[in-house]
């Protein structure tokens, strides 16, 4: 299977790019389509390596899973019960795979699952997910790596989360839907994907309001019954494209956006000089030849997202000043300064901040990619550095972006994958 991502610098991006469905929206709305009767169709999921992983766990799971000939996708789960852990050789290649207990818990009030994996990029604990799904009456404990969870009896609960975690509100949402009385989850993640399943529960059925608060209400229903559901598009896959753009200095139409949800990134491009006209479900973005620094903090939505630090820190490498970039949501997310370096990058990683001193040149090299998004941000130093920049690992690429090597095609860039 091809690696690699080979890239001759320095390249403009021009043109349009169509935005596929939304990764982290996708994923978790496969996982709760379990929870319902019959066979749900979803539109607008990517074609990507994460979601075939997560096809793979849920065949394993005794799940049909079938491509339409109009691009959608059929899941259609058994009529009893699941019992099987998730596998974990398939679970350990992916985070959401542990959106599986909330699914799983809501559909038939126990769950086995094996503990996830993912990105490398920090501890990603599940006591906010445990701490949740306990509060509504399971009995959660943790054998030979996986998750087990089981329930005399579930009740609805008032469960307030230390940090709006994306994950632990997607799991409690999901048991909460089928589990009797209300259930408020305080301090919740606002996430656009968390509106998205929440949207998606209730074209089932379910009774969930506030989605994209603090605070998120749901009512317990008997049973959820299939039916037909478009992904959002995805933002973050958006966002790249959006930088690609400034970056090299080029003009990019995104087409299939929902403008709002990239508020917080269009703000920061903005300081930096990018120029940026929102259409009613498009937005064009024209890079500036000057690229100004800018300071960025990662929090959780509405703040900056974390999953478009890299790609930011790639732009502001080549500002024309000092850039601090803090990094409040996952530890471990400088992996790929080292990498940086190796193409001119002048960084400095002080705990959770890194200091940017802009360059006016970068070189291309060769590179590893370290997370899904450091690999992406890869791409777009590599747009910007004179010469040849080969990028390895790139499967950590494939699995968040959709048809990368012919998007960027269309945008009149030759990239290269071997
Ligand atoms: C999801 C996204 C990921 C994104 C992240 C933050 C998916 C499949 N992935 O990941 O792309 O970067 O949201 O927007 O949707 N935490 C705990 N205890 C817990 C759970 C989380 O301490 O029980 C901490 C994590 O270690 C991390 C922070 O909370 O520091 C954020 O994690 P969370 O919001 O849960 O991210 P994910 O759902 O894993």
């Amino acid at each position: 299977m091809k690696n690699k991502l080979i890239l001759d610098g320095k390249q403009t991006a021009n043109g349009e790019v169509r935005i596929s469905g939304a990764k982290n929206a996708g994923l978790v709305i496969m996982a709760a389509s379990i929870m319902a009767e019959g066979e749900t169709v979803l539109d607008n999921v990517p074609r990507i390596r994460d979601v075939d992983v997560m096809l793979d766990i849920l065949t394993e799971m005794g799940v049909v899973c079938r491509w339409n000939e109009d691009q959608s996708l059929s899941i259609c789960p058994p009529t009893g019960n699941i019992d099987k852990p998730t596998p974990y050789e398939l679970s350990k290649k992916l985070r959401a795979s542990n959106l599986f207990l909330g699914a799983l818990m809501g559909r038939q009030g126990e769950a086995a699952v094996s503990l996830p994996g993912g990105c490398d990029i920090g501890t990603r604990p599940m006591d906010l997910h445990i701490k949740g799904i306990s509060a509504l009456g399971a009995e959660v404990s943790l054998e030979q790596g996986n998750i087990y969870a089981t329930a005399k009896q579930l009740q609805g609960a008032r469960i307030y989360l230390d940090f709006p975690s994306v994950g632990a509100t997607e799991n409690i949402m999901m048991t909460a839907c089928r589990v009797p009385g209300q259930t408020f989850i305080e301090n919740a993640a606002k996430e656009p994907e968390i509106v998205d399943l929440a949207n998606f529960l209730n074209t089932m059925g379910g009774r969930v309001r506030g989605a994209g608060t603090d605070i998120i209400k749901i009512e317990g229903v008997p049973e959820l019954k299939a039916g037909r559901y478009a992904i959002i598009p995805d933002r973050i896959e958006a966002g790249t494209y959006m930088v690609a753009a400034a970056i090299s200095g080029g003009t990019v139409l995104l087409e299939n956006i929902i403008p709002t949800h990239l508020h917080p990134i269009i703000a920061k491009l903005q300081e930096t000089g990018a120029h940026i006209e929102e259409r009613e479900s498009s937005l064009l973005v024209e890079g500036s030849a000057d690229i100004r620094p800018a300071d960025i903090k990662t929090l959780p939505y509405p703040g900056f997202p974390t999953d478009m630090q890299s790609q930011m820190l790639a732009l502001l490498c080549r500002a024309d000043g000092t850039s601090v970039v803090v990094e409040n949501v996952f530890e471990n997310r400088f992996q790929i300064v080292d990498e940086f370096k190796r193409m001119g990058a002048q960084i400095k990683v002080k705990g959770m901040s890194a200091i940017v001193q802009g360059v006016p040149q970068l070189n291309g090299s060769t590179v590893k990619a370290t997370d899904l998004r450091a690999g992406a941000a890869l791409i777009l130093m590599a747009l910007a550095a004179e010469g040849r920049t080969v990028i390895e690992e790139a499967n950590y690429i494939f699995r968040g972006y959709e048809d990368i090597v012919n998007k960027f095609a269309g945008l009149g860039v030759t990239l290269t994958a071997e």
